[in-house]
């Protein structure tokens, strides 16, 4: 293991990319439909010995991989922009402490747009956030109740606003699909939000997960989300309406100004290597040329006591077999746009792409090969992509 060296280097950002996630585990209150890892304190958090927390397991990934320079930055969550903004900014000196930071770092925060929440953007900018992604999900309130958001539109708007006001960068984003929704509705809801957005916007399906209110509901009967014709008609509009103003899909759910695009996440998608730090977080690891597969505990407090105990929160940190790299490299690689170099599949897998199977699926119009040598999947074939990757997987 570990004899083929790779560079996650192919983005159009300079050096060699290299991204740290940081997750922020607490919310206000728990969204019926969310599977996050995600948790409600109503006894309130020890955001202090948090903190030292997530320094420690900064510096305990830095003293195993090295010297890295960083490319970006991810507060995701939960609702990282609960945290107070002089904690973000203590992370973001510890990260710049151990690691070399790219001068055009790209630090993006997710934030929901509640009034509190707002109130503190101008402290996250100072504290070095210059992205902000806001969790919108409706602009019609009667459809926020039923998602059971604590904002109203009108907050989330005026939140837009200061986030328009506070950073460089913002996005937000939307779910779609949702009990009842009809194209006309989707289609004038969509529109007042690419007014209101500038570069970049995440726009969802309503996905129905496990274990969820959600689930239970749906279970009993008591939620229907539109059927598979309805959610395809639905898709078409998305990407039609957003590339119609300028913001086409450059991945299956989000879509951007070209350039415009969340590095971060490209990061992920383009299989780049990050370090996972908090409760929950993934991350994927590149020591002496092989790939680590890393997660730590979820349980917030569990979480603290192990990185208080034994420097990190680790529960998984596996190398990942030649065959998995390929795996994993195709699953993020097919949702992007710009689609993958089945050169670097062979390097990751020490395998070659099934050329019967491209051809199988270009026939059928999910897949295509383009002229400088990549594969992707088509418009077409972004509505069955799990169904395409499993083909071509393995
Ligand atoms: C982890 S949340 C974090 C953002 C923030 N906590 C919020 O809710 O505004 C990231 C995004 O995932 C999306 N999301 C969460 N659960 C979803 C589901 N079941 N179906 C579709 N999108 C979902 C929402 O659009 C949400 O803004
Ligand atoms: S959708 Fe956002 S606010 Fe709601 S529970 Fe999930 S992470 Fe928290």
């Amino acid at each position: 293991m570990g004899t083929m060296t790779d560079s996650p280097a192919n983005g159009a950002f300079g050096a060699t990319p290299f991204g740290v996630y940081v997750h922020w585990p607490f919310c206000l209150s728990k969204c019926p439909y969310c599977d996050f890892n995600s948790h409600v304190r109503h006894g309130g958090i020890d955001e202090a010995r948090f903190l030292r927390a997530y320094e420690v397991e900064i510096a305990t990934t830095a003293a195993r991989i090295g010297r890295r320079t960083v490319s970006s930055i991810f507060f995701g969550g939960g609702t990282p922009s609960l945290m107070q903004p002089a904690t973000t900014e203590a992370i973001l000196e510890t990260i710049a402490r151990y690691w070399s930071v790219a001068p055009d770092v790209e630090v993006t925060l997710e934030a929901n747009p509640t009034s509190v929440e707002a109130e503190r953007f101008r402290g996250f900018r100072a504290a070095g956030v210059n992205r902000v992604s806001l969790g919108v999900q409706s602009l019609e309130d009667a459809e926020l109740k039923a998602l059971g958001r604590t904002h109203t539109a009108k907050e989330a708007l005026d939140a837009v606003a200061i986030a328009r006001k506070s950073f460089e960068r913002y996005s937000f984003d939307l779910i779609y699909a949702r009990p009842g929704q009809t194209p006309e509705a989707w289609s004038r809801e969509l529109k007042r939000a690419i007014a209101e957005a500038a570069e970049h916007l995440s726009l969802y399906q309503l996905t129905i997960e496990q274990d969820t209110p959600y689930a239970a509901l749906a279970h009993a009967g008591k939620l229907v989300v539109p059927d598979d014709d309805t959610a395809r008609t639905l898709y078409d509009l998305t990407l039609e309406t957003c590339a119609a103003a300028g913001l086409p899909a450059y991945e299956i759910s989000n879509h951007a100004r070209p350039g415009a695009e969340c590095r971060h996440n490209l990061l992920y998608w383009r299989y780049g290597e990050y370090a996972g730090i908090g409760p929950g977080a993934h991350g994927r690891l590149i020591v002496n040329g092989a790939r680590y597969a890393t997660a730590t505990e979820k349980r917030p407090e569990s979480w603290l006591m192990r990185v208080e105990g034994m420097g990190d929160g680790l529960v998984t940190d596996d190398e990942l077999l030649h065959e998995q790299q390929g795996d994993e490299f195709l699953l993020m690689g097919l949702r992007l746009v710009e689609g993958i170099d089945p050169k670097r599949y062979e390097a990751l897998s020490g395998r070659s792409i099934d050329l019967a199977r491209v051809a199988m699926l270009a026939g059928d119009g999910f897949v295509e090969l383009m002229p400088n040598g990549r594969l992707r999947v088509t418009l077409a074939g972004f509505p069955v992509l799990d169904a395409v990757v499993a083909d071509l997987a393995a």
